[in-house]
């Protein structure tokens, strides 16, 4: 037994559990050949003195050999390695084996266009940089008071949760506190049965305009717009009826004649930093929009994904707040927030509505990681996404400045833009002498992600424009990656 014993290696220094290697490794000596079926083995005390670990380990290790059957329990003598073993010798093919899996399915079926605003040629190393589109600085968020609610919570035997069927509108904890974090951030006055929770804003989307649309509907949608909101309506056969948008939000006068001219269901705004052009509705518009849904009796699908950054005013209340006599469905995320990796949206509308959105959400996805929005209702009722908010708002309102400050010194002529009052990005005009794909791929061979324009994300329009996100980066990593992008578009490429 001896020999087999030191046979076992132990890296305390690898990211594997001890208890694994331990196994792992009794596994391949068995492979091997090096013990035969039969052998009888330590004991755990024996193994836990002879490798000089915790019993606890030891017993960890035997359980894993056991599961997979490598080990059997002869009773009153102890364990040994089993006699029939699981898989001994791999398979072996006299003809050489086709995967079933190349690249086409047999069958046609539904394909989805693809499009990408990510660098192609030269991107051969790992940027040093990147220039989002707009995303938090996870370094500034509560992660390690959301990790910590969570792993708490993951140790509770909560079985009863995952009966099929129940929770699928999202943890009740979570329902509720956002009932009293909308309450207080944004003046909606809704109950916990006006909640869903989704796996992020675009799920939202998603079920909401399922819901509302069949194919040949028309729905308004601003001109450009967000990409992946398009495509969920196009997918769903809705036509798109592509309304202006300038500084002050969707035309409402074009929608207006818009809504003369076709029969329209639905209309998508993003009210706070228009997805890509980061311009806030006007309170006027916002009154115009409700009066002209109340006239052509169509909903509006108000995706608010960034409301909760705003550096010169308060921002305006949604179109959710006023009275729109069950019109509107709000859309929101946490993760614009806290952070993209907390994949946590939500859909405020009418308690019918809703039923139906928990019915076709459980289609998609039986239930959201309740472990994960208990946690965020835990973080939200201690008042730690409040003081997290405060402190982002501040360091986004400086990254804001700063970036808008380098450009103007740095890229004057090169890059246009306006100042937005919130957010987490601006929208940068590019001289058209600077093709923003060709600026992307240069810039990425020198160490900087950067997107490679709207035109990649599917719009219909060639503007030479991106959306910079200045949130994510630290005034000294912004100032680097600027450098790099000066670097690239000067001398002219
Ligand atoms: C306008 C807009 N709505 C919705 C989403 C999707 O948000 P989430 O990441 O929460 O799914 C995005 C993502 O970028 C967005 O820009």
């Amino acid at each position: 037994m001896l020999p087999f014993i030191t046979l076992l290696s132990i890296d305390k220094t690898s990211n594997q559990p001890v208890y694994l290697q331990i196994a792992n490794n009794v596994v391949n000596i068995i492979r091997e050949g090096q013990i035969k079926p039969g052998t009888m083995l330590p004991g755990t005390r024996e193994l836990a003195r002879l490798l000089n670990i915790h019993r606890k380990t030891a017993i960890a290790a035997y359980d894993e050999l056991y599961a997979q059957s490598w080990i059997e329990v002869v009773p009153r003598k102890g364990a040994r390695i089993a006699q029939n073993l699981p898989d001994l010798q791999p398979q072996r093919w006299n003809e050489p084996r086709l995967s079933s899996y190349g690249n086409m399915l047999a069958a046609p079926f539904y394909r989805i266009e693809t499009h990408t605003n990510i660098p192609s040629g030269p991107v051969l190393r790992r940027p040093d940089f990147i220039i989002d589109e707009g995303y938090p600085d996870s370094r500034l968020a509560p992660l390690d008071l959301l990790n910590r609610a969570y792993r708490s919570r993951a140790k509770q035997n909560t079985v009863w949760k995952w009966m099929p069927g129940s929770l699928a509108g999202g943890s009740p904890l979570l329902r509720t506190a956002l009932v009293g974090y909308l309450l207080e951030s944004r003046g909606l006055d809704i109950q916990d049965h006006h909640t869903l929770i989704t796996h992020g804003a675009q799920m939202s989307i998603y079920i909401a305009a399922s819901l509302l649309l069949k194919p040949g509907d028309a729905v308004i949608v601003a001109d450009p717009s967000y990409f992946l909101a398009n495509k969920v309506f196009e997918s769903l056969g809705a036509r798109l009826v592509r309304v202006p948008v300038d500084g002050y939000g969707m035309d409402m006068d074009a929608v207006e004649q818009a809504c003369k001219k076709n029969q329209i269901n639905a209309l998508y705004v993003i009210p706070h930093h228009h997805h890509p052009t980061t311009v806030t509705l006007s309170p006027e518009r916002r009154m115009r929009l409700l009066e002209l849904s109340r006239r052509f009796d169509f909903t509006i699908i108000e995706d608010d994904y960034d409301y909760e950054f705003h550096y010169n005013s308060a921002p305006f209340l949604p179109l959710a707040s006023s009275q729109h006599d069950g019109r509107v469905i709000y859309i929101g995320s946490f993760s614009k927030s806290i952070a993209p990796s907390v994949r946590v949206g939500f859909m405020i509308a009418p308690a019918d509505f809703i039923r139906q959105a928990i019915q076709l959400r459980m289609m998609i996805d039986l239930r959201g990681d309740h472990i994960l929005e208990d946690a965020l209702a835990e973080l939200i009722h201690n008042g730690d996404i409040g003081r997290y908010l405060k402190k982002a708002n501040k360091a986004y309102f400086e990254r804001r400045d700063h970036l808008c400050l380098v450009l103007e010194t740095e890229l004057k002529g090169i890059v246009d833009f306006d100042k937005p009052s919130g957010g987490m990005a601006l929208w940068a005009r590019f001289n058209k002498d600077y093709p923003l794909i060709r600026v992307a791929d240069a810039a990425a061979a020198k160490g900087l992600l950067i997107s490679r324009g709207f035109r990649n994300h599917g719009n219909l329009r060639d503007d030479n424009s991106i959306r910079m996100g200045f949130a994510s980066l630290e005034i000294n990593e912004m100032n680097a990656a600027i450098e790099i992008l000066t670097g690239v578009l000067k001398p002219k490429i």
